[in-house]
């Protein structure tokens, strides 16, 4: 069998039921546009781990995404969606791309969340575009666009609360929607949440707690993550207490 789709940390393969497909979470690990690449043995299952724990939380909480449930430690299933070709980016403190782009210095944070758009286009090395590339360029009416602004503010309230509780500052993150390929006038949360696409820092010590140790080569990748999949689980059993 062969997968439907296949990028740079997952994989798609179709299920019985035509309505959802199987995502695979792979150990590979990416950084600068493919430029710098590793695996790691735990990172799939780690990754499926915090990603199914924050898409079931959203999904309680009222934000309405693909996911359906998880099958085992590396694969879940996903409502089958046609991914918006719009990646948006929601930034609470400097860091990364905004510092480079902007000369600002890390660790400031904003007056209020920004939110940024880019093309999800490997190719191009995801540029930054703006509503009027993305009218023009046809990836979202401007409808479309206003709810996914809307939709990405609030999992930023949700979630900066939520990691906050477990001593975690959420930095900014990346997220990506999808039309229901069963009902295409519905846009839901789709692809993954984990340390891959969000910035976390401790909230005392300000350590990096995500993707940025690989980037910048400083070590105990998969303890990280094992450390932020250990902190929400805490979070969520004091939660069904
Ligand atoms: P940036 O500062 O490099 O633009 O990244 C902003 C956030 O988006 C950061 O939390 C990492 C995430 N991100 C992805 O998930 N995928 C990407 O391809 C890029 C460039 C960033």
């Amino acid at each position: 069998m062969q997968p439907i789709y296949e990028g740079k940390a997952k994989r798609l393969w179709e299920t019985e039921d035509p309505s959802t497909l199987r995502m695979e979470f792979k150990n590979d690990a990416t950084a600068f546009n493919g430029e710098k690449k590793a695996t790691f043995e735990s990172k799939g299952r780690l990754n499926n781990a915090i990603s199914t724990l924050i898409y079931e939380y959203l999904e309680k909480v009222g934000i309405p995404t693909h996911f359906v449930r998880q099958i085992d430690d590396i694969n879940v299933e996903v409502k089958r969606v046609e991914i918006l070709m719009v990646e948006v980016i929601v930034r609470n403190v400097s860091a990364g791309s905004f510092c480079k782009r902007t000369g600002m210095e890390e660790g400031l944070a904003f007056s209020k969340p920004i939110i940024e758009f880019s093309y999800k286009s490997d190719e191009l090395g995801d540029p930054l575009i703006n509503d009027d590339y993305i009218r023009e360029m046809k990836l979202a009416t401007p409808e479309d666009l206003a709810h996914l602004r809307e939709s990405a503010l609030k999992v930023n309230e949700i979630l900066t609360e939520f990691f906050s509780e477990v001593g975690l500052m959420l930095v900014d993150f990346k997220l990506e929607f999808g039309r229901l390929q069963s009902d295409p006038s519905t846009i839901v949360l789709a692809d993954e949440i984990s340390p891959d696409g969000c910035r976390l820092w401790d909230a005392k010590t300000g350590e990096k707690m995500d993707k940025d140790r690989f980037r910048r080569d400083l070590g105990g990748v998969m303890e990280a993550y094992e450390d932020v999949l250990a902190r929400i689980k805490n979070r969520l059993a004091t939660e069904s207490n």
